[in-house]
């Protein structure tokens, strides 16, 4: 299986999926290419484990050139880590069930376009949830709106915050992510 990683921001997922194959975690998976939508610490991660990376322009994302660098680059499997741009219809529909997202949500709770980053576990606090978590879903072109692989779930504590909502769940939704891949590779 090869990967493509799509990202727009820090890249810790990025950064855990490569981790997972130099630790022999994910076997037989590699990451042939790193897509970022804009300047972001993910493509210093990419450079720094010598993985071919390509900057594509939000405003005006070309979906005939992403499809064939991902051809060239013999990509079986797509992540979207992180990515905030959203994919064209027949892009989803060319990859059906090659693209996994990851959501920081139990989806479909929380997620829809402009459900990003910290908001989502703000709007998790305003509704005074009592549990929250992550959700791994392959792509379709409504957002966050595919079938479910994995979900993985957390209390929400007390005296939580947004903040700290998200750092709980930045730490389980990187265990999802890498069984996630162990299943899409069961399956390919
Ligand atoms: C993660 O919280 C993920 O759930 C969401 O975007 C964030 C990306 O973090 N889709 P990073 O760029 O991988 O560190």
């Amino acid at each position: 299986m090869r990967l493509a990683v799509f990202v727009s921001g820090n890249g810790s997922n990025l950064q855990c999926i490569i981790d997972a194959i130099d630790n022999k975690l994910l076997n037989d998976i590699s990451i042939g290419l790193v897509i970022a939508d804009r300047e972001c610490f993910a493509i210093e991660r990419a450079k720094k484990s010598n993985i071919k990376y390509l900057m594509i322009n939000r405003k005006s994302i070309d979906f005939t050139t992403i499809d064939s660098e991902l051809i060239k680059e013999k990509i079986s499997h797509i992540v979207l880590a992180g990515f905030l741009s959203i994919l064209d219809k027949s892009f989803c529909e060319a990859w059906k069930n090659k693209i996994i997202n990851l959501h920081p949500s139990l989806l479909p709770k929380y997620g829809g376009k402009g459900m990003y980053g910290i908001k989502v576990h703000q709007a998790v606090i305003d509704h005074k949830e009592k549990e929250s978590g992550a959700t791994i879903h392959y792509v379709i072109a409504g957002v966050d709106e595919g079938e479910i692989l994995l979900q993985e779930k957390c209390n929400v504590d007390e005296n939580e915050t947004a903040s700290s909502l998200q750092n709980k769940i930045h730490v389980i939704e990187k265990e999802i992510l890498i069984e996630s891949l162990k299943i899409l590779y069961a399956k390919a």
